[in-house]
Formats: C-alpha cells, structure tokens, sequence
C-alpha cells in the first residue's frame, strides 16, 4: 500500500496551542490520581451566571434551533452595539458587529481580513499563544516585539517604530493581556496608536479581558482614542472571560462597517452563525444587567483576593520576582534567576511537585511562568507554598 501524501504545508508549520498541551498534562495527572495544583488554564472557575443559562435553556426549548443570520441574531448585534456606546461612549450600529464562534475565532477572522501573503503582523512579547499562529495561517509573517518586565510588559511608542517596515500591515494588541497581566493606560495606548496610525497599520485589539480590571486600572477600547484609530480598529472581546461561558464559543467584533462585512462574509464560508440558541443566552448576559453585574462582582472579589495573595507570596520566594499585574487573571513571574530553561522548570515543577504552570516561552518571553489564579484558593495556597519548596532546591 503506497502511503499518502505529506500534510499540507498549514498543517505542518502549525504548533498545537501549548496552554491547552500543559492543561491537558495536569488534567491526565489528575485523572491518574494525582493531586494537582493547576495554574495553566486560562478560564474562570466560576460557573456560567443562573441567569445566562437560563434564558439559553429558554431559548432552545421554544425552538431557537434553527440557523440564524451570520453575524449574529439582530438584538444580540443590537445589545453589544449599545453596550459599547455605554461603557466607552463609543457609537457602534449592528452593522459593524460580528458575533462569531469564539473570540479565538473572531482574532483568526480578524487576520484573514486585514492581511495578505507576504504581509507583516507586529506582535509584542509577551503575546496570546494565538496570534503568531493565525497570522501564519493567512500567509503572513508575525514579527514580534519584546517587552519585558523592565517595561512592565508593555510596548513603546519607540519600540513599535523600530520594527514596522513598508511590509507591516496589522498591529496586535492585547490590553489587559494575557499572558502578563498588564493594562496599559489610555496615553500609553493613545500614544502607541498614534504610531500605527502615521504608518497607516490595521490595529486588531483584543480586549477579550476588559471587565477584568483591578485596582484604579481602567480598560481603553482602542477605537475610542481617535477618528483615525476608529477607522482601522477591530475590536475583538468576548463573553469567555467576563462571564464565565468559556464553553459556549461566543466573540465579537466590532469594526469599521465595510470590514464587518468581510468577516462576517468569511465567517459565512466557514462556519456559519454561533450556535442559535447559546446567543440568546449571551444576550441575558448584557440585557438582565443587575443579575450579571452581580455575579461579576462576585468574580472580580475572588480574583483580586487571589491576585494579591499569590503577588504577595511569589515575592516571597527568593530568586523569584513578580509585578502585580492589574488585568485579566493571570501573573507573570521572572524565574530567570533560576538559570533554567523555563520549560525545563516547568516539566520539572510539575514531575516534583505536581505544579502546573506554563512556560514565559510559549508565549515569546524565555524566562517567566504564567500562572493563572482563576483556580481556588486553597490550590492557589498550596501551589505556591509547593513552587516555593521546589525552588529552594534549585542553584541561583
Ligand atoms: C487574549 C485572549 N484573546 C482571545 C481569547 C479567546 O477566547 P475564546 O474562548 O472566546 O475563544 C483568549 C482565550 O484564552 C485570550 O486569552
């Protein structure tokens, strides 16, 4: 029997997403018996609110079971188009949202609308796992930034410069970020944007995490910050993060009209509309607001509570050195004292220990852990009281 071909060239450059590889390992550990203090996975674990589940329940039971239009069902548009208007003062039609399935999807979409092959995509390190696939995917090339701890994990206005070339064709941001944790103010974002602007660059902002703020930390939606920036912005978030519905594949974008259309085209040929009768569940979500408000509230406590403790205790540990990152659910801390490769730090931390955290490298920055603390607190306690012994065993 002859074999068959060789996969396609997409197939073979592309790397599995290594969050979800780490996740998986410590949930195979933990199926075996093991007990497991999980950092790696990027989801609350909280439950979908009360509320959300049951106007989907509602929904499917009255026969919102058939396809609906691409882009969404028209109140769901209607919703977050006003919900833009409210929290940012942004005015949005439905026209210029895109519901899609995901918000990992609503990025790829983004991509394959703005870039060419040959094209280059500005990516800053630390980036989202994501990116550098998906623009690899359309046939262009990712180009990546580093920011370190010594810029809070932010890009400069300079930096930005000094990597666009005639080529560069899209900038992606993520504020607040994951991995780091990082938010960046409106002038430090206005002032990066500026130059994105003066070289005529897409910008793709995923703000997947902008509820998710700490502290005097506010969110900038980046197509407030200029009529020229509103003009080349897609704007992707989301309803994974904020409200606890990882499962039900639900992003959005929100972009200039014409750039809507194309997505929502694109969409059409690929997968059609998000699940019918999920949406009506998200719309729950931006329509009953004082229970979601409430259940967020609940949320961002947790979180916050838990984001100071494991700041607190990583700073305890000597040769480990942490920023208290305001946004999202995540920390980001330097380990690179410790003169491991960090993905040897964490395959040993998690043989040794039972400690699973993913590698700074996997998102572009050798040297750091990301540790998500949207777990409990108890295994928030003992992972790090664990991390904590493990490095005291190791040389610095
Ligand atoms: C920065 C960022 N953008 C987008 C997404 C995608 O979210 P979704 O689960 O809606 O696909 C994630 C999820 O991890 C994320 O962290």
């Amino acid at each position: 029997m002859s074999t068959p071909p060789p996969l396609s060239t997409w197939a073979r450059n592309l790397s599995p997403s290594p969050t979800l590889a780490v996740d998986a390992k410590a949930k195979a550990l933990q199926a075996a018996g093991e007990d497991v203090c999980g950092f790696a996975a990027g989801e609350p674990d909280f439950d979908t609110p009360e509320h959300i589940k049951e106007a989907c329940i509602a929904a499917l039971r009255s026969g919102k079971t058939k396809y609906a239009p691409t882009p969404g069902i028209m109140p769901l548009r209607e919703a977050i188009a006003a919900q833009y208007g409210a929290d940012y003062g942004l005015k949005v039609t439905p026209a210029q949202v895109v519901v899609s399935p995901g918000g990992k999807f609503s990025c790829y979409l983004g991509v394959l609308a703005t870039c060419s092959p040959g094209d280059e995509v500005i990516i800053p390190a630390p980036y989202w796992v994501s990116y550098p696939e998906m623009v690899k995917l359309a046939g262009a090339t990712p180009k990546f930034v580093l920011c370190d701890d010594t810029t809070a994990f932010k890009l400069t206005p300079e930096l930005l410069e000094s990597v666009i070339t005639p080529r560069t064709r899209l900038l992606i941001l993520c504020s607040p970020s994951n991995p780091s944790g990082a938010v960046y103010t409106r002038s430090e974002m206005a002032a990066i944007i500026a130059v994105a602007v003066k070289h005529n660059l897409y910008i793709l902002s995923d703000e997947m995490y902008e509820h998710l703020v700490y502290d005097d930390a506010k969110p900038t939606c980046v197509a407030t910050l200029s009529p020229e920036a509103e003009a080349r912005t897609l704007v992707v978030a989301g309803f994974s993060k904020t409200y606890s519905m990882t499962g039900w594949r639900i992003g959005t974008t929100v972009a200039p009209a014409p750039l809507a259309k194309a997505i929502a085209e694109m969409q059409s040929q690929m997968t059609s509309n998000v699940t019918t009768f999920a949406q009506y569940g998200a719309l729950a979500a931006l329509t009953e607001k004082e229970k979601t408000k409430a259940a967020l509230a609940t949320m961002l406590t947790a979180f916050d509570r838990r984001r100071k403790f494991l700041h607190a205790e990583l700073n305890k540990i000597a040769g480990i050195r942490c920023l208290l990152a305001q946004g999202a659910f995540y920390l980001f801390p330097n380990i690179s004292s410790f003169g491991l490769k960090d993905t040897e730090f964490c395959d040993r931390l998690l043989d040794a220990e039972k400690v699973a955290a993913v590698p700074g490298s996997a998102f572009g920055a050798e040297g750091y852990l990301r540790l998500s603390y949207a777990t409990g607190d108890e295994i928030i306690a003992k992972g790090v009281e664990r991390l904590a012994r493990f490095c005291a065993t190791l040389q610095r």
